[in-house]
């Protein structure tokens, strides 16, 4: 392992740099980009494994029967849509990935309303108190923390806010060979991302207060996958959008290599094990806008 670390890392390094001083933070565009080329599978590759951890959070938020409710990060409208369900109120999906959105809107616009943007940018167009619950799921990492202070503004009173996400640790195994191998030949990375993942479940409690909000319950937890083959373990990691922005930070004609070679890390990391393991660490977190809470002065 350490032999893998240590190869080149200076170079990598002074990529990073160079293309940080000499490039506009373009983490938007490059997530946007991630999803919509893997929107078509996204729901076999994400949704039908994880939904349940979404529906944990939906059942702990208990929204309003017939609430105003908005959906952040919505993607193929899995939440929005159980949201729905659960409220039969007005329910609104936002998401930046056009291609996401469409599935969402074929699969759910007869019941709940979508609508293609940046997250932050509907919401600080939105009036004051205008919703009675808010949710996002497995988004708010990829969005600018200035979306948690939104909530405050727009929700009612009592109004509750639902969110699932992964930490930052994460598949952190694919991220630490991601960056191995694009160590092994650092010209491949054209770009770079600026994502905002929470750190634990503390930090997310913490910036929720900070934001005026009462927390009502807050929980983490993982999920491991195990597959026979590192070619297995690539494809649902590159396919469930676990990726998503981060491939795109790479040059087109050296994607495939890249990807081969996270695989062999990978395996080799974890032989002599006959299983390769993939796992999502997620933090958790309902809240609420109650009068009697003292906000923090702005
Ligand atoms: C992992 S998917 C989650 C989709 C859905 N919430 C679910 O539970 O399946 C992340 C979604 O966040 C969206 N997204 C990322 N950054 C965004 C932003 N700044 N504004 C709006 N949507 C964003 C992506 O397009 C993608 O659809």
């Amino acid at each position: 392992m350490r032999g893998i670390i240590h190869r080149h890392w200076i170079k990598l390094g002074l990529r990073f740099l160079h293309l940080y001083l000499n490039q506009e933070n373009l983490t938007k565009k490059l997530v946007e980009a991630g999803y919509d080329e893997i929107a078509i599978f996204y729901d076999t590759y994400w949704t039908d494994y994880m939904a349940y951890l979404t529906v944990d959070m939906l059942k702990k938020l208990d929204p309003l029967k017939g609430g105003n409710c908005l959906d952040l990060t919505c993607g193929t409208g899995f939440l929005t849509h159980a949201l729905y369900d659960m409220t039969h109120g007005k329910v609104t999906g936002v998401d930046a990935s056009k291609a996401m959105i469409s599935i969402a809107q074929k699969k759910y616009g007869d019941k709940c309303q979508f609508i293609h943007n940046d997250a932050y940018d509907f919401l600080k167009n939105q009036p004051p108190r205008s919703y009675d619950c808010i949710t996002c799921a497995w988004g708010l990492g990829y969005g600018t923390p200035q979306i948690l202070a939104q909530f405050r503004r727009l929700l009612r009173q009592n109004g509750k806010v639902g969110i699932i996400d992964n930490s930052m640790f994460s598949n952190w195994e694919f991220v630490l060979f991601f960056l191995a191998a694009i160590a092994e030949e650092p010209v491949a990375l054209n770009y770079y991302i600026i994502p905002h993942f929470f750190l634990s479940k503390g930090t997310l409690v913490q910036r929720m207060r900070m934001n005026g909000l009462r927390i009502i319950d807050a929980w983490k937890g993982k999920k491991t996958f195990t597959f026979e083959n590192k070619e297995m373990a690539i494809e649902q990691l590159l396919n469930s959008g676990v990726a998503a922005g981060i491939v795109q930070l790479i040059d087109k004609d050296r994607k495939d290599n890249i990807a081969r070679r996270i695989g062999e890390l990978l395996e080799r990391h974890h032989m002599p094990s006959r299983y390769i393991p993939v796992t999502h660490r997620y933090i958790a977190v309902v809240a609420e806008k109650n009068k009697k809470h003292n906000y923090p002065k702005r």
